[in-house]
């Protein structure tokens, strides 16, 4: 274990800069969430380093999600991506699920837009749709703070009333409009998983105030508020979540609709880095 309380973080920075052959700054970061790995596919100028590769990162265990990181050009700007993430519950501690967003921070990141798959619990979704995340709550049980907090990234208590940035909703609303994609936006609700819900819990969420579900996200927007990054979420909505439907809830309709949603992801994705 390293002395220094960022040598850690500083390991894997120093390895990705010694990859890139280069100390360039990257204020915006991607993060690609399960089934979403391909909008990295259309970047340039990519420098590929996987995270297995990279010092105190984990690698994803899960087959809907690749674990690289990619330094390239996205839409005209430069970008650092995470082309999958660490979840909670395949077993990493949330000091490892959040250390790619320091990294990211450390890296150069301002502006960080983030995705995931959820399952839709406002009976106005629809499998498919794309939610803007207005806000979230976090029933995943803890707080990837806790013990956590390096005051080189920010303040022990810190302000979440504006979570995901209202500037960045904007930009989205309108490069939304700009490209003819109908959003939907709502609350997104963070458990632990793996299992799915049951419909009494998607119940319970749905009169907590919860728009759709899913097993990420959080803790990375935690982390990335705690280091003062402005945050986008964008959830697609690959199933209605336990109950509201009959369907059977399975990971591969999750990849599935992912991969049926990726090119208009990516087209919304590009129209908000460019409206950035
Ligand atoms: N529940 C939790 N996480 C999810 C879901 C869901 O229904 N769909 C995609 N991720």
């Amino acid at each position: 274990m390293p002395t220094d309380p960022m040598g850690e973080y500083k390991l894997a920075v120093r390895y990705i800069r010694e990859r890139l052959g280069s100390e360039e700054h990257f204020p915006l970061g991607l993060v690609l969430g399960s089934g979403l790995g391909r909008l990295g596919d259309s970047m340039t100028d990519v420098v590929l380093i996987p995270f297995a590769d990279i010092p105190g990162f984990g690698k994803p265990y899960y087959s809907g999600h690749r674990g690289n990181l990619l330094c390239g050009t996205f839409a005209g700007k430069r970008v650092v991506c995470l082309q999958g993430r660490l979840h909670y519950y395949e077993g990493y501690t949330f000091d490892q699920v959040i250390l790619p967003i320091r990294v990211l921070r450390l890296l150069g990141v301002e502006t960080l837009l983030i995705t995931n798959a959820a399952g839709g619990i406002n009976t106005g979704f629809a499998i498919g749709d794309i939610m803007l995340m207005l806000d979230h709550i976090n029933l995943m049980g803890g707080n990837p703070m806790v013990g956590n907090q390096h005051p080189a990234f920010g303040q022990n208590f810190f302000d979440m009333g504006e979570a995901y940035s209202k500037r960045l909703l904007g930009i989205a609303r309108k490069a939304a409009a700009e490209a003819n994609i109908t959003l939907r936006e709502g609350v997104y609700i963070a458990v632990s998983g793996p299992s799915y819900e049951t419909p009494a819990e998607i119940r319970a969420f749905r009169t907590l105030g919860a728009d759709a579900v899913g097993m990420s996200t959080v803790p990375e927007v935690i982390a990335a508020r705690h280091a003062g990054m402005e945050v986008l979420g964008l959830s697609l909505i690959t199933n209605m979540a336990a109950g509201v439907t009959d369907a059977i809830l399975t990971s591969e309709d999750v990849i599935e609709i992912g991969h049926a949603r990726a090119a208009v992801m990516e087209q919304l994705a590009a129209e908000i880095v460019r409206g950035l």
